[in-house]
């Protein structure tokens, strides 16, 4: 668990570092990698044990008799979130992004609206684009630089063409733990509107001390119409793994859900399923609570430096470790401070505007990497902005 060792991902086919003289023109040797929602650190030796048992046993055949992946990812949703479920309730999809393609797929029809809380991980507007879906967004309110819902607006904004809704809670890019009450009204909204209500909570296990997640399935009278989206990949840091668990407990949606997946012959890639299964173990959450306390410590080192620059303020995080920092106070165009961050910072950030509405004058800053850089991620943004201070 050295969190402070540094790694070398360049020249490993990593997205993070060897795409972003591509995407982002911040050139390789000496440019920051913080864009992608992966982090440069090794995963807990458990789930590197367990392909190395893969690895030398030597033998890759198709994978079956899941009972000991199923109950391990009861025992996590239990003892980590006081949830219970039924080992019969998961699917395993290639990842997240594909479990949001897979709900389209089951539960909507080309034309039909779904509705995101804007702005929001991206991925979700991308997949209902290409399934032709039509977008719905519902804006957050930036209170303060703290995002609130506003339901009276939203009902405004809904026109009845809608079926789903895709909740990110925790919340990326914004970093916030939705409160009870807050998932509350998502769950009126749901019911409301009639929509069936898909609650990925990949970043559940990524909850900054002060603040506590609640598990959408706790919410009463939400059941009939909820499915939930959990994974190891990013509380573990195993995303190339592609794999993770659509959990559903109504009898219907699962017959729905499942319909479409064998429809589309899918089924689970060996190499995650053994990794999660060894992640969620009890070595496995030793290291996310030295991850967690590592990772607070970094969002405080980005805060205090980032929000020390005239111009510049990060949303407080409760959860995640994706920073999301709104330049608006610099008073510059977004081509200007993005243009400072890229080519004077040699930074790579995700530009606000792929989350949606809302992002406009957003970067998000990935800070899920050795304290060292992120101090030096803060030095370099200090110089970039040099000018305002
Ligand atoms: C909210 C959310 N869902 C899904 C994903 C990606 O999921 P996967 O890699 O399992 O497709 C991310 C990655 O950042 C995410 O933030």
């Amino acid at each position: 668990m050295n969190f402070d060792e540094l790694i070398e991902r360049r020249g490993t086919q990593c997205d993070k570092w060897d795409s972003m003289e591509t995407k982002f023109g911040v050139p390789a040797e000496d440019g920051l990698a913080m864009w992608v929602a992966d982090m440069d650190f090794r995963p807990p030796a458990c789930v590197t044990d367990a392909l190395r048992g893969m690895l030398g046993h030597g033998v890759f055949g198709y994978y079956g008799s899941d009972t000991n992946y199923r109950e391990a990812i009861c025992w996590w949703m239990q003892t980590r979130h006081g949830w219970t479920i039924d080992p019969t309730w998961i699917f395993t999809t290639h990842g997240l992004v594909n479990g949001t393609g897979m709900c389209v797929e089951a539960f909507t029809e080309p034309g039909d609206g779904v509705v995101l809380f804007t702005p929001v991980y991206h991925a979700f507007a991308r997949v209902l684009k290409a399934a032709e879906r039509k977008i719905v967004e519902c804006p957050l309110v930036n209170n303060d630089g703290r995002y609130e819902m506003d339901f009276d607006a939203y009902d405004a904004i809904l026109d009845g063409s809608e079926k789903m809704v895709v909740l990110c809670s925790p919340h990326n890019p914004g970093g916030r733990v939705w409160t009870k009450e807050e998932l509350e009204g998502v769950a009126a909204f749901a019911r409301k509107h009639d929509l069936i209500l898909v609650s990925d909570e990949i970043h559940h296990d990524l909850v900054f001390p002060g603040s506590k997640h609640t598990v959408m399935a706790h919410i009463d009278g939400i059941e009939d119409r909820l499915v939930m989206m959990t994974a190891t990949t990013k509380t573990f840091n195993i995303a190339g793994a592609h794999s993770g668990n659509v959990i559903i407990a109504d009898d219907a949606l699962r017959a729905r859900f499942a319909k479409r997946m064998g429809a589309l012959g899918m089924s689970a890639n060996s190499f995650g399923v053994v990794m999660a299964e060894a992640a969620y173990t009890a070595q496995g959450a030793e290291w996310v609570d030295a991850l967690l306390e590592y990772l607070d410590g970094n969002r405080k080192v980005f805060d205090a430096g980032v929000n020390a620059i005239p111009g510049l303020r990060s949303m407080p995080l409760e959860a995640t470790y994706l920073s999301w920092v709104d330049f608006s106070g610099t008073g510059m165009a977004r081509d200007a401070f993005t243009s400072r961050v890229e080519h004077t910072a040699k930074i790579a950030a995700n530009h606000g505007p792929t989350f949606g509405s809302g992002g406009e004058n957003f970067l998000r800053f990935n800070i899920a990497m050795p304290r060292v850089r992120v101090e030096e991620a803060v030095e370099r943004l200090r110089g970039a902005f040099s000018d305002l201070q």
